[in-house]
């Protein structure tokens, strides 16, 4: 009998069906529409299983790769033929001139007798691929060879396509360097998943990382630091005669053999070099570039920077600003962006924008200057000429520019996009002036944020769950959805300090954004989502990548019951789990007892534990929370 299914619901209906048989059924993003033949037999990819390619370069460089993908784990090393027809048993890779497919977009179709994967761009039989790879069993992403005896893939009809253009992962290799190496691994991670941009956060006050040939210094001076190991924002400055040892950056080489990696790959890469403020490693190498020459350094995470209240407001305890009144800085800035538009052949360049601390240009005698001369009445105005300026740069270069949305403060550059990540407000306020957009906001997609409670997840100063992630929506109501290009999630690395814990802070929470900007609005529903995040879960193990298991973990809510006792809440993100706790500083398990309802805290307790199971076996981590912590969250000692 054919199915149609189309809601999420329904999701968890197929995945039943087939586990016992083929694949668990458990795609993420998911497609936008899909059709289960339950009763028929699906496909069987063995060692005879023919490739029929259409003559052209792209596809076959797709469909080469997914051979040799697949390769390592089936030990397969299937035959590709060119060709406009299927075979027996064979899969089918064709081009099609079909109305009914989006551009990027493709229809799949799976049955015993052969597989037909049509698109109209060489894209949409890549983002097919990815889909048929996650049809086929969890072994198929090994690192080494399976045992599994066949490979069956489940009788399917797909067709599929982008929700949104531009589906991107910020990585910030500024405060932690990542090699090129590193990169290709977080790009071969997020193709799987159809996202089709990377962002890299090339320049910060922690590091310089890229080659400018024309300015040599940058990458000698600014790349380097020295090393500090901890909490990010509480580190000693560099010390007299310490040796800055710890860093790296990019050659012209390296950028160029990322940027063929990623385009294989469908990847466009993003470039960002952060200025005015943020400046600091660019005025370690080049000091006459700031308003307030010094020796400057780069910094490894000491405060420099101070937020008062935590929010919105800061200054700069030093001046890491590059200097709007200085002509130097735009000559500096001209060869910069030369060489930055050479080497990324994507249409954009990111100027950064954001945070940058002004309290140094206040005082400033060549500011007041500026401001005189170009009529400028305040320093958003300053600010907002610099942005100008690069922007005239930027475009002269044949490129686009984008920037953080503080690039609005004081009127924005004609022709500039706007990536919104102080909330979707700067945005919407863009794209209602005809800006394009890019939305990245804090509050759903700052995925360097804990992703559980404080008690248990690495440090940082704010938090976002897998299921508030879940409820990206990157088009606002009441905006034109011309001007909404996609929205991505920001990884930035101050206390990431190497790619296991990148992969840890990602998923799966990039799963839930991955989904929010390919697939179709009113298909996504969290209850199915989280099944289908625990089969990537099962090919993450195999695939020996790192996630997050915090959506299993339970959420703490603290309340005053009087002046002096607190009471805790339980939840779960995830339905079906039981937690067990403990006040006596033993480690609960499913023989203790079961959280119900909120439990008053013993006053003389030291600790709370718990933990949650599923069907009687553990599934969270143990929890440890200080009953001085729980007193602490509600304002008691
Ligand atoms: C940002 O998070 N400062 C763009």
């Amino acid at each position: 009998m054919r199915k149609i299914l189309f809601t999420l619901i329904s999701t968890l209906v197929f995945m039943t069906a087939f586990s016992q048989s083929a694949t668990k059924i458990a795609l993420i993003p998911l497609p936008a529409s899909l059709v289960v033949n339950e009763k028929q037999p699906g496909f069987n990819l063995t060692a005879a299983t023919v490739l029929v390619v259409p003559d052209n370069a792209e596809v076959k460089k797709a469909v080469a790769l997914f051979a040799q993908q697949i390769e390592t784990p089936t030990g397969y090393k299937l035959k590709t033929i060119s060709g406009n027809k299927a075979l027996p048993k064979s899969i089918l890779f064709s081009l099609s001139n079909d109305a009914s497919i989006p551009d990027d977009g493709y229809k799949l179709k799976t049955a015993a007798a052969g597989i037909t994967l049509t698109a109209k761009n060489p894209a949409g039989i890549f983002y097919g691929i990815q889909t048929l790879l996650q049809l086929l069993p969890a072994d198929i992403v090994s690192k080494s060879k399976s045992t599994l005896k066949s490979w069956p893939i489940p009788a399917v009809a797909i067709e599929d396509y982008p929700r949104f253009g531009w589906r991107g992962l910020m990585l910030d290799v500024t405060r932690h360097f990542f090699t090129v190496d590193q990169v290709k691994d977080y790009i071969d991670q997020m193709v799987k998943y159809k996202f089709n941009m990377l962002h890299l956060h090339l320049v910060d006050d922690q590091g310089w990382r890229i080659e400018i040939k024309s300015l040599p210094k940058l990458t000698e001076v600014g790349a380097w630091r020295v090393p500090r190991v901890g909490r990010f924002g509480t580190f000693l400055k560099p010390q007299p005669g310490e040796k800055a040892t710890y860093g790296g950056f990019y050659t012209h080489e390296d950028i160029k053999e990322l940027v063929r990696y990623a385009a294989d790959r469908y990847i466009n890469i993003l470039p960002e070099i952060d200025i005015p403020g943020h400046s600091l490693a660019a005025l370690a190498s080049y000091p006459d570039l700031s308003c307030t020459p010094d020796n400057y350094y780069v910094s490894p995470g000491d405060p420099f920077m101070i937020w008062p209240g935590g929010g919105q407001h800061f200054y700069g305890v030093i001046d890491n600003t590059l200097c709007p009144a200085n002509e130097k800085v735009y000559v500096f800035l001209d060869k910069v962006f030369t060489e930055v538009a050479q080497l990324f052949p994507f249409a954009y360049i990111h100027m950064g924008g954001d945070e940058t601390a002004r309290n140094f240009w206040e005082k400033n005698e060549q500011i007041k200057e500026l401001m005189k001369k170009e009529n400028l009445k305040d320093l958003d105005e300053v600010q907002s000429y610099f942005v100008k300026r690069v922007e005239k740069i930027i475009s002269s270069k044949g490129k686009r520019m984008i920037g953080w949305d503080e690039i609005l403060q004081g009127g924005l550059a004609e022709n500039a996009a706007v990536m919104s990540w102080r909330g979707m407000k700067g945005g919407i306020d863009a794209a209602k002036m005809g800006h394009e957009v890019v939305m990245s906001p804090t509050d759903f997609v700052y995925i360097d944020y804990m992703q559980g409670d404080a008690c248990i997840e690495p440090p940082v100063y704010a938090s976002l769950r897998l299921k508030k992630t879940y409820q990206f929506e990157p088009l606002p109501d009441g905006v034109d959805p011309k001007f909404i290009k996609g929205g991505q999630a920001n990884l930035w690395t101050e206390q990431v300090y190497n790619m296991r814990h990148a992969e840890y802070m990602t998923w799966p929470r990039a799963f839930a954004v991955a989904e929010a900007l390919w697939s179709k609005k009113e298909n996504r529903d969290w209850n199915s989502f989280v099944p289908r995040v625990e089969a990537q879960f099962e090919r993450f193990n195999k695939a020996e990548i790192k996630y997050a298991p915090s959506m299993y973990d339970p959420i703490i809510n603290v309340s005053k019951i009087d002046s002096n006792t607190v009471k805790v809440k339980l939840e779960t993100e995830v339905d079906g789990l039981s937690i067990y706790y403990s006040f006596d500083n033993s480690f609960p398990d499913n023989f203790y007892p079961a959280y119900k309802e909120a439990i008053t805290v013993p006053n003389e307790a030291s600790t709370m534990k718990m933990i949650t199971y599923r069907n009687n076996k553990p599934i969270g981590r143990m929890m440890t929370i200080t009953v001085d912590e729980l007193r602490k969250r509600v304002g008691l000692k």
